[in-house]
């Protein structure tokens, strides 16, 4: 019984984790004044802290396939990374797309990545993707599956220019 108990338990705590109204948190803590976890970077897009940032000078096509229109937003960290050309960026490298509905004018949401060690690879990186009003169901992780394929062409995951 004991050894039954364990294992139920164990599924318990599966099915908790994934529940779709879950915030997560990597536990990587604070990175350039950007609390990490999956509600840290939620309050951080819905308050704009990235408004002063480094902007593309205009709302485009996105030139992913999933239409809809972005404009991507750099801090000091990553600019200073591209400028130089580095083959890898320095952790607290941050970027952020915001993502517009067609009319090119209503926020719809933000996607974000967030430079958290120093090296190569997707688990240097968070991702995160999350739409308004709630953020409820947003995708969030470290080396996140759903992102770090398509990012894999840009240099160090990250695929905009400077602008
Ligand atoms: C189908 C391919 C594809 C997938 C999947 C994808 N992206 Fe992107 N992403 C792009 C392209 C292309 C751009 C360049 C800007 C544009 O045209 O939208 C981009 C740009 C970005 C940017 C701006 C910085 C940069 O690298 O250019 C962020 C942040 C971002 N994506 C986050 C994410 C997150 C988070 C996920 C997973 C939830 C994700 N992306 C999944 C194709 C993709």
């Amino acid at each position: 019984m004991p050894l039954r108990a364990a294992a139920l338990s164990v599924l318990f705590m599966l099915a908790s984790a994934c529940g779709p109204s879950s915030t997560v948190d990597e536990g990587l803590g604070v990175v350039q004044e950007l609390d990490t976890s999956e509600a840290g970077i939620t309050a951080f897009v819905r308050e704009g802290r990235y408004k002063q940032w480094l902007a593309e000078p205009s709302i485009h096509e996105t030139r992913a396939p999933h239409g809809s229109k972005v404009r991507v937003f750099f801090n000091d960290t990553v600019t200073g990374s591209l400028r130089a050309g580095n083959a890898t960026h320095p952790m607290g490298s941050i970027l952020v797309k915001e993502l517009y509905e067609n009319d090119g004018k209503t926020l719809r949401g933000h996607a974000l990545d967030v430079k958290i060690s120093e090296g190569a690879g997707k688990d240097t990186w968070i991702f995160y993707e999350g739409f308004g009003p709630d953020y409820s169901n947003n995708y969030y992780g470290r080396g996140h599956g759903t992102c770090h394929g398509c990012h894999d062409s840009g240099r160090d995951y990250v695929t905009s220019p400077l602008p």
